[in-house]
């Protein structure tokens, strides 16, 4: 196992737009090396997903797992997907409310608002097509993932900075009311009928 380290916000890896991998490199070692060491660190850190420019490589792959995740217990459980060039797309005006978190922003969550409905096309591990709709957390996991494949950090998405909060001041202030919250997320959008990641 090969933990890597994690890149906090502030280092301009986190900044840059990753490049895309080439559709002939997808199962090359050193790809093949990256994806495990991102599976590695991510359930290290306990993540719900982990981007390579979080742990300075930056390409466009992404991993997701969700199982029973102690840092986000509301999130309906996701298998491990590996995401390679992954792209996405609103598939209506819907939105949704989600208080994030981030492995490279320490101790902070905040609220951020995600479309409710997506349509996902990637390629896994294997070079070969994903393509699926996913809707709810599910969704939102998606595109907190992808946004840090385009620079981009949940932060930049939060427009309430009143909502930011260090991760034991949501325990004491904040989880009462958002689980609340989750509850009719998932009320509205889990199970989904959409896709095999829920
Ligand atoms: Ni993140």
């Amino acid at each position: 196992m090969v933990l890597r380290k994690i890149a906090h916000i502030g280092h301009p890896v986190l900044r840059t737009s990753a490049a895309k991998v080439e559709p002939d490199a997808v199962r090359d070692d050193a790809t093949q090396a990256l994806i495990d060491d991102l599976i590695d660190t991510m359930r290290d850190a306990q993540g719900a997903g982990l981007a390579a420019p979080q742990v300075y490589a930056p390409v466009q792959i992404c991993v997701i797992e969700v199982t029973d995740n102690p840092r986000y217990p509301y999130k309906p459980n996701i298998p491990l997907t590996v995401l390679v060039n992954p792209e996405i797309e609103p598939l209506s005006e819907e939105t949704f409310e989600n208080y994030e978190g981030c492995l490279s922003v320490p101790n902070l969550r905040g609220v951020v608002t995600r479309h409710a409905r997506v349509r996902l096309r990637a390629l896994d591990r294997e070079g070969r097509i994903l393509d699926g709709d996913f809707s709810g957390f599910t969704a939102g996991t998606l595109q907190h993932e992808i946004d840090h494949l385009h620079g981009r950090i949940f932060v930049d998405r939060v427009t309430d900075p009143t909502t930011l909060t260090t991760w034991s001041e949501f325990d004491r202030h904040h989880r009462a009311a958002f689980l609340k919250r989750a509850d009719e997320i998932k009320a509205r959008f889990h199970p989904s009928p959409l896709g095999p990641l829920g």
